[in-house]
């Protein structure tokens, strides 16, 4: 049985086949409609969600299987004192399949370990996020029509956010990705993934304060909120949380065919000007989330269509 943890779970090879797979859930979605009938997926949110939680409830439904779950840890027995690997051992009883988020770094992972279904991480404090790194491949790969051979610039909270974390991981895999990390200085990407990740793959990068001195070279600009639950304080927070705000205005420096991600949920950093920018593909992105997670349900729970 397959857990997925990280992104580095699965090989290039096996990741191809999925976003491939996804691409044909998109093409003919009622193919796959009764592929997962009798099956369920269980979320297990110990943390605030809404794309993450209810993409992976609707990839379900599509998929003709049936969701139960929680979506606070308030709401579950954590709230009484329950340990993760005691949840995972009932709800492996309840359910085929699970995802959990989880503000604990390593959570899911421990969860995996004693659990007889498979895990999906869908976050797990500043660490990783396997499923929003496919979502963020498969539209690269879907608008860009490929994976390797341009520059992406990563913008914002770089130290707290995960989906960076991840996605960084997943891309030193393809050939000729070139990273441009922006972000202010208290909010640099963590050493072991600048040193531990970047600089052991080879790959080109560098790190840049101003957004303005990066956007013209970019094929991909990489946007993300200033992760305010993992602050110590809020005067912190409140120093660096409109640091960067993309708008119309910095849009025009750029190039005519970059594209411009957001895992989304925005806060103030890209103007709702931009929304209408044909450049601009984030809420398309959380489209592609749905396909990717059908794609993920079938390959995890091993049904082929
Ligand atoms: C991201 C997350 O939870 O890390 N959201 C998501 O899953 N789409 C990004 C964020 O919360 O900023």
């Amino acid at each position: 049985m397959k857990h997925l943890m990280s992104p580095l779970d699965l090989s290039v090879e096996e990741l191809d086949r999925l976003l491939d797979l996804a691409n044909d859930i998109e093409a003919h979605p009622s193919r796959y409609s009764h592929s997962c009938e009798g099956k369920k997926l269980a979320t297990l949110f110990y943390e605030p969600s809404t794309r993450t939680r209810l993409s992976f409830e609707a990839a379900m439904l599509n998929l003709g299987g049936s969701v139960l779950g929680f979506s606070s840890a308030d709401s579950s027995s954590a709230s009484k004192g329950e340990s993760v690997s005691d949840t995972i051992r009932i709800i492996s009883c309840y359910a085929d399949i699970c995802a959990m988020r989880h503000p604990k770094e390593g959570a899911p992972l421990v969860a995996s370990m004693k659990s007889s279904i498979p895990v999906i991480n869908a976050g797990d404090g500043g660490h990783q996020h396997p499923t929003q790194t496919l979502t963020d491949l498969l539209t690269i790969r879907s608008l860009k029509g490929r994976l390797g051979d341009f520059t992406i610039g990563l913008c914002g909270d770089l130290k707290f956010g995960r989906t960076v974390h991840s996605l960084i991981q997943a891309l030193v895999r393809y050939p000729n990705v070139r990273f441009v990390l922006i972000s202010p200085e208290e909010l640099r990407l963590p050493d072991n993934v600048r040193d531990g990740v970047l600089k052991k793959s080879g790959q080109e990068f560098r790190e840049e304060v101003r957004l303005e001195d990066a956007i013209p070279e970019l094929d991909l600009l990489y946007m993300t909120r200033v992760q305010r639950e993992r602050f110590f304080n809020e005067e912190d927070y409140i120093r660096m949380k409109d640091f960067y705000i993309l708008d119309t205005e910095k849009m025009k420096l750029a190039r005519e065919d970059m594209l411009v991600l957001h895992p989304l949920p925005r806060v103030n950093e890209i103007s709702t000007e931009v929304d209408d920018d044909p450049r601009a593909v984030y809420f398309k992105q959380a489209q592609y989330g749905v396909y990717v997670r059908m794609a993920l349900i079938l390959t995890l729970l091993g049904i082929e269509v």
